[in-house]
């Protein structure tokens, strides 16, 4: 049985991951920090290795204790906002603990590596929507820190053969439409969740950053991506790692969605208004983000199965409904 290390596996696309690998009948390890991941997010029968990437010791020993097939590698500070504010804590750590990560692996003989990467990347787009060949500058520290350990793993791909994915995710929401697993941040800042609380009347009014785009309707325009849909991505890339090497994918649904369209379809599917006011622009917001994924589709067969903006808006809402304290309700 193909056995798999995942760090993050107890955060939001980690622990949807965990799920897919686990719907296949592969043995899943996680190690995560729990400072953004969830206990309860581990399912039963599944080893969660509390520990930090930071602590090279126990890394070692995760590897000295498993063999494994490949490694999914999720845990990161991921918040862009946060990111402007604290930028060398955000390259060091999330550089220095996956190419640490990817070093101990390959000391291991574990020579696959899927990493979580990010459509920061590209910045404000030179094109739209965004293919692999766009140019990649990214406009803020965390999509920079991705930037470096897509090169770091280039060069490990190089000189020690290691097969890896860099997997540059554009907006993930919703939750596992069986409902075993959702999203719960803390803080929360993403759209999604925010609006659907918002209706809910668990937290204040929605701010919407900025109509004063160049777009339809003045509000931003993202491309957000079943979680689950995401999930089966990593598949395809383990399966297309092994075949054909090292890939790099954009992962978006190809639709882009404004705040306004996210707002109109939350309460559509919730049946209640999302009480909203309309501020100025967040910082290092672009305008336009959305993935072109013809490459992951046509090398890999991979299909959003769960694509639309209602099917999302559909799962996030049942899981937060079912769940009004996160994770915190469950054992
Ligand atoms: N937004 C609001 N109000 C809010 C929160 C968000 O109007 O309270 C808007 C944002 O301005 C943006 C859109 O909703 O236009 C989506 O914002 P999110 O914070 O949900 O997501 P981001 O697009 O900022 O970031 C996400 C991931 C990043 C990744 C990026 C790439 O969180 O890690 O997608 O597209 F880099």
């Amino acid at each position: 049985m193909p056995r798999y290390l995942v760090t993050g596996g107890a955060g939001f696309v980690g622990s949807h991951a965990v799920l897919a690998l686990l719907d296949r009948g592969d043995e899943v390890v996680v190690l995560d920090n729990l400072t953004q991941g969830h206990r309860a997010a581990v399912p039963a029968g599944v080893t969660l290795v509390e520990a930090d990437l930071g602590d090279s010791a126990r890394v070692a020993e995760v590897f000295a204790t498993w063999r494994f097939d490949a490694v999914l590698h999720f845990a990161a500070l991921s918040i862009v906002g946060a990111s402007m504010r604290e930028p060398l804590h955000y390259i060091s750590e999330n550089v220095a603990h996956s190419l640490r990560l990817a070093d101990a692996a390959i000391k291991a003989g574990c020579l696959r590596f899927v990493l979580s990467s990010t459509a920061a990347l590209f910045g404000n787009p030179d094109r739209v929507p965004i293919d692999e060949e766009c140019r990649i500058a990214p406009s803020n520290p965390y999509g920079d820190s991705k930037r470096m350990v897509e090169e770091g793993l280039a060069w490990a791909s190089r000189i020690h053969g290691l097969r890896y994915a860099a997997l540059r995710y554009f907006n993930a929401a919703g939750s596992d439409p069986a409902g075993r697993a959702g999203e719960d941040h803390d803080p929360e800042t993403h759209l999604v969740p925010l609006a659907i609380d918002a209706a809910l009347e668990r937290r204040p009014a929605l701010t919407v950053f900025g109509e004063d785009y160049a777009t339809p309707d003045g509000t931003c325009i993202r491309d957000y991506v079943h979680v689950t849909d995401l999930a089966q991505a990593h598949i395809a890339a383990l399966e297309r790692i092994e075949t054909h090497g090292s890939c790099r994918y954009n992962i978006g649904s190809g639709n882009g969605a404004s705040v306004r369209d996210v707002i109109a379809a939350v309460e559509r599917i919730g049946g209640r208004k999302v009480p909203h006011s309309i501020g100025p622009r967040r910082a290092g917001d672009p305008a336009v983000l959305v993935a072109a994924s013809d490459r992951l589709r046509a090398e890999t067969g991979w299909q959003p199965r769960h694509g639309s903006l209602d099917d999302i808006v559909r799962t996030a809402w049942a899981w937060r409904e079912a769940h009004p304290q996160g994770y915190a309700d469950r054992p």
